[in-house]
């Protein structure tokens, strides 16, 4: 019989399978749902064909024009595979975190896209400038991920010789959902802004990323690159400008000057902080007069890398637990089998687990054994409670010596804004209670995709009003600051 490949994308898997199978058959495998039970009348198993082709019968057409698809998308549970081909699964797509925020704008003429270029994840939108309204969005898996989860790995991996290629590839990838974009909406581009962290911007932009993996860590290329679609290789037309943002130090990138603007926490007498758990940790404190930010290695555990159980919050993945008498309660993405977690219920478990003393002050597991069940084929190892504790102390040393720089006290924080995916799903209470913050949990506001909310701002945003937010933004470096190692000891322990 004759077997075909089939690439599933942004998962990263490839598949032999016999000619003819369903998708449906293969798909559920992978955490896809199928919620009408393949009625053809959801259309939630929706896929789009990258490569190749998947034929359309005739009800199919019916189907997918009454849930008014492009022709490019077929529906998993009308298709089955015929030759080889790529199909991108939507329902992964649907959990990267996009925006619908609204913020003030200055009308403007023409269309506009904002690019949140996240080591993990890559969001486009493109807005409409007279209204901001978002006309269309495009997300997918940064592309770089096969150099490594982490920005300390993308830097090694620079090193190693593979810096052109990250390059040439997320050009190729972020261009490519710009084109899409415009080919959804048939409008002519103004402009296009771009922010990520340092990292990103460097790879993206060409730049030499060495002086970021030596001591003393600091780059001289921060600042605002601008292009032309020529110069990026993009076969489409931009009438202005292509811009990547400035970042204000090596490990805090123009993602976290979005975050200021989208927060406001520049605008204020009150000092406020925004806290972005994403890949890359970040803290900023402030307020009208002056900024301080700091870059944490707090990021990989809640975002579950180095947890041996961890993973993103994707299908199968545990957002949360609860305790019901004895047992602990998962919540799973997507009603699906439970695969792993994500840092939402690293954090549950975590403050749950200590609530019972079965993880001690230390993180000791208190009865020694070498892991903590938490729900079927699920458990936490010794060496992952203590990946969560290096994480939450290196938020709580960020955000005390962050203050101490400001000569404030975290009580005289007026609100601390948590940003990024992770937030979704957070338990706030149960963060406090690991120790990683000491606010009250009525001062903690979620916020969403900060990042992108304010790379659509930057769209309607003078240079000089950015410029102005970066005079006063200052970049402390956590680990050379005096007193950082004994905080940073001191905050492992659990409350
Ligand atoms: S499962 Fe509903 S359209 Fe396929």
């Amino acid at each position: 019989m004759k077997r075909h490949t089939i690439q599933l994308y942004p998962l990263g898997k490839t598949l032999r399978v016999n000619h003819n199978t369903p998708l449906m058959d293969v798909l559920h495998e992978y955490g896809i749902e199928f919620p009408c039970g393949g009625k053809g009348s959801c259309g939630k198993c929706k896929v789009k064909v990258l490569k190749g082709d998947v034929k359309v019968s005739e009800l199919h057409r019916q189907k997918l024009e009454l849930l008014g698809l492009t022709p490019e998308w077929r529906l998993a549970c009308y298709s089955q595979c015929k030759s080889d081909i790529t199909v991108e699964l939507d329902q992964f797509n649907q959990l990267i975190l996009a925006d619908e925020s609204s913020f003030e704008f200055t009308p403007k003429q023409g269309y506009g896209v904002a690019v949140d270029l996240g080591t993990t994840t890559l969001v486009a939108q493109l807005v409409d400038l007279s209204n901001a309204s978002v006309l269309a969005v495009e997300t997918r898996l940064n592309p770089q991920a096969r150099f490594g989860a982490d920005v300390i790995s993308r830097i090694q991996s620079c090193l190693d010789g593979n810096a052109r290629e990250m390059t040439r590839l997320i050009r190729l990838h972020v261009g490519n959902m710009i084109e899409l974009l415009q080919r959804k909406t048939n409008v002519e581009l103004q402009q296009i802004a771009i922010v990520g962290n340092t990292v990103m911007h460097h790879i993206f932009c060409g730049i030499d990323v060495k002086p970021l993996a030596e001591y003393p860590f600091h780059s001289t290329q921060l600042q605002r690159q601008i292009f032309s679609p020529e110069m990026l290789e993009w076969n489409f037309r931009v009438n202005d400008f292509i811009t990547f943002y400035p970042s204000v130090g090596s490990f805090v990138g123009s993602d976290i000057v979005a975050g200021i603007l989208a927060t406001g926490i520049d605008k204020h007498a009150a000092y406020t902080a925004l806290i972005d758990l994403g890949t890359n940790g970040e803290i900023v404190i402030g307020n009208k007069e002056r900024l301080v930010c700091a870059s944490t290695a707090a990021g990989p555990a809640f975002e579950g890398t180095n947890i041996s159980v961890g993973m993103r919050a994707v299908t199968g993945a545990v957002s949360s637990f609860h305790r019901d008498e004895e047992k602990l309660i998962a919540t799973v993405i997507g009603n699906a089998k439970a695969r792993g977690l994500c840092g939402s219920a690293l954090v549950d478990a975590i403050a749950l687990l200590r609530k019972t003393e079965q993880i001690g002050l230390f993180g000791e597991i208190a009865d020694g054994t070498k892991q903590l069940e938490l729900v079927n084929d699920i458990s936490l190892t010794q060496k992952d409670i203590h990946e969560f504790q290096l994480a939450k102390a290196a938020i709580a040393a960020g955000m005390e010596i962050l203050c101490s720089t400001l000569a404030i006290s975290d009580n005289e924080l007026q609100a601390v804004y948590i940003a990024g995916g992770f937030g979704t799903y957070l338990n706030v209470e149960h963060l406090i209670q690991t120790g990683a913050l000491a606010i009250p949990t009525v001062k903690i506001h979620k916020m969403g995709n900060t990042a992108l909310i304010g790379a659509k701002m930057f769209l309607f945003t003078e240079n000089a009003v950015i410029d102005t937010l970066l005079a006063k933004t200052e970049h402390i470096n956590l680990e050379s600051h005096p007193a950082f190692q004994d905080i940073y000891v001191d905050s492992m322990i659990f409350p």
